[in-house]
């Protein structure tokens, strides 16, 4: 037995710091998405977004169109026209019903980026919504790089900027303070091109979407807190009955 529970704790530690190596990993400071899961107006701006950039190329295939409807307040009739873009076998568009696949081979997609868009769903679960968020606003200009753009969070990135056009295009300046193993880099990014948007829309946009991520990685998290205080009422409030309960019957004990 004894053996038994040192071996558990042994795993136990061993898993433990190889999870924290792994996090170590992670040097770029990220920043903060600040998401609210239960602002429903940038939900829906961020499916709205989600669905016109980026879904050609990411699924979100552990999630239904209809649940994402109900859950955002939205008509069946605004989903099949806004979100749904794949046909199904008699070339109408899928059933509000379905998950959200979309008609991206990865094999091909494999050739064209070097690595095939993975499915979403669970993404801000897996990187974290600050992961993305600082991802989706860190391309900068790479002429080295296929897509002729490279990213700080995810250095050499198979994916284009997407969003190019409404960022604008930057471009990453580093200078190197100190000698040798002390050298120090400072990086920083200079606008070289204006987007159509300015950085606090695009901020706003780039929070909106990982908002949508946040909120599709595990839809009932605002049920289940709302679940989850419901319970802890409900419990001190039958710790205070059970106390009595407990009173009364040892009453006649004692
Ligand atoms: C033209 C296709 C394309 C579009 C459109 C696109 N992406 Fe990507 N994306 C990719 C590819 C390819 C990768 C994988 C890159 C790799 O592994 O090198 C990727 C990777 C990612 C990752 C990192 C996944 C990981 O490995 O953890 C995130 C997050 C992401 N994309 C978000 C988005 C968002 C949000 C949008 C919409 C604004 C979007 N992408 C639009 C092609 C695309």
């Amino acid at each position: 037995m004894k053996k038994l529970i040192v071996s558990v704790m042994f795993a136990l530690s061993a898993t433990l710091l190889t999870t924290t190596a792994i996090a170590n990993t992670d040097t770029v400071a990220l920043e903060h998405a600040n998401v609210d899961i239960s602002n429903k107006a940038s939900l829906q701006r961020g499916v709205k977004y989600y669905a016109n950039y980026c879904m050609g190329c990411h699924s979100l295939a552990y999630s239904r169109y209809n649940r994402i409807a109900t859950d955002l307040d939205l008509t069946n009739e605004q989903v099949v026209k806004n979100l749904i873009f794949t046909r199904n076998a008699d070339g109408e568009p899928e059933n509000p019903g379905a998950l959200m696949k979309n008609a991206m081979s990865p094999k091909h997609s494999a050739e064209w980026f070097g690595a095939p868009p993975p499915d979403l769903t669970l993404e801000a679960r897996v990187r974290s919504p600050d992961w993305i968020y600082s991802y989706l606003k860190a391309f900068y200009l790479d002429p080295t790089r296929p897509m002729g753009v490279n990213n700080t969070v995810f250095p050499n990135v198979g994916m284009p900027h997407v969003l190019w056009e409404l960022q604008g295009l930057q471009e990453k300046h580093c200078t190197k303070e100190g000698e040798g193993a002390h050298a120090v880099e400072h990086c920083e990014m200079k606008v070289v091109k204006q987007g159509s948007m300015t950085p606090m829309e695009y901020d706003q946009m780039a929070r909106d979407i990982t908002n949508f991520l946040a909120y599709v990685g595990e839809p009932a998290q605002n049920t289940r807190k709302g679940y989850g205080i419901a319970v802890l009422l409900f419990l001190s409030l039958f710790a205070v009955v059970a106390y009595f309960l407990k009173k009364e019957y040892w009453k006649d004990v004692h």
